[in-house]
Order: C-alpha cells, then structure tokens, then sequence
C-alpha cells in the first residue's frame, strides 16, 4: 500500500533533509508534495537522486487525501497548519516544539518508545523532539534498562543547523567577513558564531535557565522516564553539521565501562567507537550525512557513588530531525495504518 506525503517547509534544511531521507529509506509512498511559502512556490525540490519536486503554497494546499505530512517550518507555521492536517484526516509528524508536551500528542523516538506511536488519534499529530533530545535519548536509553539512570547533567555542543538555513548561512557569511577584513553582522545569533561559542540558545526562561535546556529536561522526562533528573547547559558552536554532548550519569545500580559499551554498542541505531587513541572517536565533522548516534570515550566517574561519562554524536537534520521523522512516518504505517485500511 502507499501513501500520500507531504513535507511541509520543504526548502529549508530540514526539510531538504526529510525528501532526501524519505527516498534513499524508499518510503513506501505513492507520491510526495513539496509545500513551503508562497514566495518559494513554483521553485524546485530534489527528491532522491534524480528526480524534482515542483514547490506548492502551504497556505492553499488542500490536505484532503494527504495521508502523512512532515511539518519543519517553525512553530507557529506548525500550530496554525498541523491542526489543519488533522481535521483533514492527515497524521501530522511535527518537527517544531510546538505540540511536544501537549498531553495527547505523543512524543516519540522510535527505538526508546515506539509505542506511543499509537496515542496519535487523540490529535492525528505526533511530535519529534528536540535535536539534541533525540539523540541523547538513544544513548541512555540501554543504560536505562541496565541500571537505571537517576541523574543526568549535559552539556551540548551544537551546529548552526540547528538554527535552519539562515544560521548555517551566517556562520559562512561570517567567516569569509573575518578573512576579507569586511564587517561582521549578526542577525540568526546574538553574538558573533565564526570563531566564538555562544551558551545561549533560544529564549531566557525565569530560572536562568534556556528553553533549548528546558526542553532537554522535560522532553527526556516523557520519552524516557519522567523520575530522572537532568541538568542541561546548551552552547552553540561554529560546526555547520552534527551535534556533540559530554554527558555525565548517576544510576542506581552499578555499571561497568564494558557492561555500558556492550548494551549500546547492541542498540538499534547506536554505534560505539571508543579505541582511547588518537583517532579513537567520532566528530560532528564525520557524523555528518549519518544515521548512527555515535558514543565515544566512555568511562567511569570516580567522583560519585555510580557514575558514568561519555561523549555522543550524531547528525542533528538527521537523527536530530529528519530521520526521525520518517522512522516515526515508518512505525505509524507499519503499526496502525496498514492494519487500519
Ligand atoms: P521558504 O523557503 O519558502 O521561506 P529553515 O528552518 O531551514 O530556515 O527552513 C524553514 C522552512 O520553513 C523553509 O522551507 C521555509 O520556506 C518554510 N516556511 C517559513 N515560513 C513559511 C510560511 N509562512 N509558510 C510555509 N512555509 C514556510
């Protein structure tokens, strides 16, 4: 059986991302729409390795007979149009954290909690998480099961696509200002992202603390396990691809080294490279383009009762976004829509 799929904010990164994804996984679909705002209507698309995508406006596109749409356009654009899906009878897949901790609408990864895929009919929307939730919560999720994680304190090293095109733009604006001596604006970071770190990513909420850490916290509580603690400090880096994170974990039952490698190194969608040498780990730069999340330097934390420290990366517009988008779209086929028709 196929399916009708649209991908809402088709021209942007992301979005750029889920048709290249949808066609090398070879998404069961019959065939696939490009939506985007008007000024992009009528431009086009890649989709797969030799085929283009005519670009249609969102806002008159009729979502009647569409059954799946993967929505990357930003939260507002997701909140007016991901309700306009639904009522249409369309599953909206939505990218923005716009619906994430909406109670009746599940917020999914398929490899921890694939299950939740079946709450969807209470809004026929699905949220994916934040791009440095998503890949977090397939590194700890093996460590869960083994020896339960009670505290978790993070820190993110994250690329400009994060921020859409726009962002991985500024940074390549910016650098090529600094080496022709040009002036240095910034418009998508608050401060200057060639050359700099910036620990600021979203708004300031009254704690002190970012949404981006906010997210961390409450978005691991729901795919995961809503009894562990998590303390999130997320920093912008001038990486165009691929999201890095040294994480530190308390569990409540001991856990070796080995015992940790050999559960996530089994994980579906997890890959251990962790050969204490000078090439022995894995960087945004080679994540880029990936599926994996990839762990390295794995080791104890000799100062508290049961800790652990590793590092973690993957290709946040794909594990991050994209490629989990489409493997939410996969399970939502596999496990409901096909036994429904
Ligand atoms: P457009 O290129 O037409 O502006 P990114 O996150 O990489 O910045 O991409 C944002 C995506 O969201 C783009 O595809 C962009 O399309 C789309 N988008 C932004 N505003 C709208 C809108 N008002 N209606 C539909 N799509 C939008």
């Amino acid at each position: 059986m196929g399916y009708k799929v649209a991908v809402v904010g088709a021209t942007g990164a992301v979005g750029r991302e889920m048709l290249t994804t949808l066609a090398e996984r070879d998404f069961p679909a019959t065939e696939v729409v490009a939506l985007a705002s008007e000024k992009s209507a009528g431009t086009e698309v890649s989709y797969g390795e030799d085929k283009t995508l005519k670009v249609q406006n969102l806002a008159t596109y009729d979502f009647k007979g569409t059954d799946i749409a993967l929505f990357s356009a930003g939260g507002s654009i997701s909140e007016k149009y991901a309700p306009i899906a639904a009522a249409a009878g369309c599953v909206a897949i939505d990218n923005s954290s716009h619906f994430r901790m909406d109670p009746d609408v599940p917020l999914v990864v398929p490899e921890v909690n694939a299950d939740a895929v079946s709450r969807y009919g209470k809004r026929n929307i699905i949220a994916n998480p934040n791009c440095s939730t998503a890949q977090l919560v397939v590194a700890l999720k093996p460590l869960h099961d083994l020896a339960k994680i009670k505290r978790v304190v993070v820190s993110t090293y994250q690329s400009v696509s994060g921020a859409g095109k726009e962002g991985m733009d500024e940074l390549f604006s910016q650098t090529r200002a600094i080496y022709v001596n040009d002036p240095v604006e910034n418009t998508q970071f608050t401060k200057q992202i060639a050359f700099n770190v910036i620990p600021h990513i979203d708004k300031f909420m009254d704690d002190g603390a970012t949404k981006e850490e906010w997210k961390m916290t409450s978005e691991v509580k729901k795919i995961l396990d809503p009894a562990i603690e998590l303390v999130a400090m997320c920093v912008r880096v001038p990486v165009f691809i691929g999201h890095a994170e040294s994480v530190f974990i308390e569990t409540e039952k001991p856990l070796s080294v080995e015992e940790a490698r050999d559960a996530m190194q089994d994980f579906p969608g997890l890959v251990v490279v962790d050969h204490r040498a000078d090439e022995g780990y894995v960087t945004p730069h080679e994540c880029a383009g990936e599926d994996a999340v990839y762990v390295s330097r794995v080791r104890q934390d000799p100062t508290v009762k049961n800790g652990l420290i590793f590092w973690c990366v993957s290709d946040n517009l794909r594990k991050g976004a994209a490629l989990n988008a489409v493997q939410i779209a996969e399970t939502l086929v596999k496990n409901h829509l096909e036994k429904a028709a």
